[in-house]
């Protein structure tokens, strides 16, 4: 059996900064609320008149995961597509990426795990190489949630929360795991439970209605536009990270403090301080960037891992562990050797 391993990262933001203080401009907030319950001091965003969307974000991140991995993109066997906010409802957001990136006739698979989309198809990637079917793997996690956010007073709780960016891995077959400090995926760990789907959702457009789709009278009662059950949500995260988290260690008899770094999903850093506080993780092993890129769901852990790298945090040999929660609820974690 192959072992596969991550063979590099890399990401890319839209150049617009919005700080706290830009939403202010738009919504009843302040700096003081978003930044003392979720730790964001600013997000970056799309042009909103632009056509920019999650497949433009993820071709740079793409082209910087492949020159980081030494491979050219002709070598890629398969494209794996997270987002939870596609450039359309069909075909898949992988397609329309395919035909930017210019790799025609590779298989292109969406998955619509949303903030542990990134982890689910790591985990995909890993079975994919495990067997031998493929042999490079490009995994990408995109975002456009700016044009998709009521960014008005009425959904405020939601819209300060959000952040456009890509962040792609180039996964291939991992090193001989006789070689001291192999760089390998010791194991992915992957959890669902939709009965609490309708925690954090989009109801509109959808086929769990009488009649059309979408209708303008749904339209305009904002069913497009995200709702969450913020409450919940966190009561869950904090509890279900760290479970998954003691899963990967204890199916890899591995301690906590041989853990060298990690590097979690980022929906709030309140949520990562009370994971590291039941754990008793120290501070300075977790990488967390949502202070500067709010929550970018499917794209959080691989722009986590690059900007690690260029932090200089991230180094060959370590040892890192990943934890994610989000809508479904989903929830999951990754063990791996860099
Ligand atoms: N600015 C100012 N005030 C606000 C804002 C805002 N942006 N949003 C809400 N408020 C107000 C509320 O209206 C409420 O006012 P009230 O007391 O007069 O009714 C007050 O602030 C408190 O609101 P709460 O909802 O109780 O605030 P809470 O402390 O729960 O924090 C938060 C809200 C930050 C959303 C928190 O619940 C949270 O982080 N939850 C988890 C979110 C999360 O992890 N989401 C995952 C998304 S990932 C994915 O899968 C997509």
């Amino acid at each position: 059996m192959n072992y596969s391993r991550i063979l590099g990262v890399g990401s890319y933001v839209p150049p617009n900064v919005w700080t706290n203080q830009d939403l202010g401009r738009l919504m009843e907030t302040s700096d003081e609320w978003i930044q003392q319950r979720t730790g964001i001091r600013q997000r970056h965003w799309v042009d909103l008149n632009s056509e920019t969307c999650s497949s433009d974000l993820a071709v740079p991140a793409a082209e910087k995961a492949l020159k980081a991995a030494g491979v050219r993109k002709e070598e890629i066997d398969l494209i794996i597509f997270a987002t939870l906010s596609p450039d359309h409802e069909f075909p898949g957001t992988g397609c329309f990426f395919q035909e930017k990136l210019g790799v025609p006739g590779i298989p292109a698979l969406d998955i619509r795990q949303q903030c542990t989309g990134f982890l689910y198809g790591l985990s995909i990637a890993d079975q994919f190489i495990k067997t031998g079917m493929y042999k490079k793997i490009l995994l990408v996690g995109a975002e456009v949630h700016s044009k998709g956010l009521e960014r008005t007073t009425h959904g405020r709780d939601v819209a300060v929360l959000f952040g456009d960016g890509a962040g792609a891995a180039v996964i291939g077959v991992g090193e001989e795991p006789r070689i001291p400090k192999a760089s390998q995926i010791f194991s992915t760990h992957l959890h669902a439970d939709g009965r609490f789907a309708k925690e954090l959702w989009v109801p509109e457009p959808g086929n769990a209605h009488s009649g059309d789709r979408l209708t303008p009278e749904r339209l305009k009662d904002g069913g497009h536009f995200p709702k969450m059950n913020g409450k919940t949500v966190f009561m869950h995260a904090v509890k279900k990270m760290p479970e998954v988290l003691i899963e990967s260690l204890k199916a890899n008899e591995v301690r906590l403090e041989d853990v060298d770094l990690f590097v979690f999903h980022q929906a709030n850093l309140r949520i990562n301080e009370m994971v590291a506080q039941q754990l008793g993780i120290p501070a300075e092993k977790i990488f967390n960037t949502i202070d500067r890129f709010g929550n970018t769901t499917a794209a959080t852990i691989p722009i986590g891992l690059d900007e690690a790298i260029q932090a200089g945090k991230l180094k060959p040999g370590m040892l890192v562990a990943t934890a994610a929660f989000g809508s479904g609820f989903t929830w999951a974690s990754a063990l791996f050797r860099w």
